[in-house]
């Protein structure tokens, strides 16, 4: 079976053809950064508008790529994200659906995500713990099944990509500050500032990011010399703790649930210091999606979905978007 997928909650266009038996057919990427990079952050009218001009012609050319001229069902995102961004993948998607005759799946981001890895030849098997650190969100998930998502953990503020990208404005550094600042790292003397990692000394599986910041605002500012030398060592600390305070939380989450798979998916999985410390710390199998299936993409949706699908789960006819909705019971 067939699934289109399309994926329009924030500021990437993405459509993917994903076939139950031959596995992903086609698919394609719009980012909109260069859009919202003068404003240093998305603005959701524009990110609307662009979904608008941008959604069609890439329909049309993952369809033709793919040679599919018939699909059996066609996935969405439907939240959670930015409503009138997510309204455009909806619409859209719902209107095919009607159209061809087929079910239309509204699928949840998150799951998305969480999912990703199984586009990848060497997939994890259920059950699995995962963590999900993305722009909007940083979750510790028990996934004992698919579908049987169950919340350990999450961030109390700032979600870890969030995290970075506002250490990154802070550090004077361009949109979208996660990958500049990983890249800055890279220059960075991890001996110069050692950064605290929060709510590693209480018990539990809760993270804060928001208090970072502040430390790179305050050592910053305390700096004789505001040199680039400085700025790196301070992005390279910054790292180092985010990087450290997940590998921590999740240490605690594995001897927690004695789950012997870790999935580590979302936008910041992309980060090339974060895998390599997980692969060295925690004695345990790993598996992340492809850096391009790490962020937002239309592969992992039509994925989500074709599982929807094979479970019989679609959408009545009445269309719903979600700005906010919890995976969870
Ligand atoms: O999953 P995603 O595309 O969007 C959400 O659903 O939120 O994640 C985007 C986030 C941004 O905060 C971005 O700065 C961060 O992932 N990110 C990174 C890297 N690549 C993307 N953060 C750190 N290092 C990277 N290499
Ligand atoms: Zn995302």
């Amino acid at each position: 079976m067939r699934v289109l997928g399309i994926e329009t909650s924030c500021d990437e266009t993405g459509v993917a053809v994903y076939d139950t038996e031959q596995g992903l057919l086609a698919h394609t990427l719009y980012s909109q950064v260069d859009l919202h990079a003068q404003y240093g952050g998305v603005v959701p009218e524009l990110a609307s508008r662009d979904h608008v001009r941008k959604l069609i012609p890439l329909i049309k050319q993952v369809l033709a790529e793919s040679e599919t001229n018939k699909v059996d069902a066609v996935a969405y995102t439907a939240g959670p994200g930015l409503i009138g961004a997510l309204l455009v993948g909806v619409s859209v998607g719902r209107s095919l659906a009607w159209t061809w005759q087929v079910p239309a799946i509204g699928v949840h981001h998150i799951e998305g995500h969480l999912l990703a890895p199984m586009l990848e030849e060497a997939a994890p098997n259920f059950p699995f713990l995962a963590l999900l650190v993305s722009g909007g969100h940083t979750q510790l998930i028990e996934v004992a099944a698919w579908g049987k998502y169950k919340i350990l953990g999450e961030s109390l503020d700032d979600a870890a990509g969030e995290a970075f990208d506002k250490t990154a404005k802070l550090l004077g550094l361009g949109y979208p500050g996660g990958p500049a600042l990983a890249e800055l790292a890279l220059r960075g003397n991890p001996n110069r500032f050692d950064f605290p990692r929060p709510m590693t000394q209480r018990p539990g599986l809760d993270f804060s990011f928001s208090g970072l910041k502040t430390h790179v605002l305050t050592t910053w500012n305390k700096q004789e010399q505001q040199d680039e030398q400085t700025r790196a060592d301070i992005a390279r600390a910054f790292e180092d703790a985010v990087i450290d305070t997940l590998v921590i939380k999740c240490r605690r989450a594995i001897k927690q649930t004695k789950l012997k798979t870790l999935v580590i998916a979302g936008g910041v999985a992309a980060n090339k210091r974060l895998r390599s410390s997980f692969n060295e710390k925690l004695n345990i199998n790993i598996y992340y999606p492809r850096p391009i299936f790490c962020t937002d993409n239309g592969a992992m949706i039509a994925y989500a979905g074709a599982l929807r699908l094979l479970n019989n789960q679609s959408e009545a006819l009445a269309f719903k978007a979600y700005a906010r909705w919890s995976m969870f019971d």
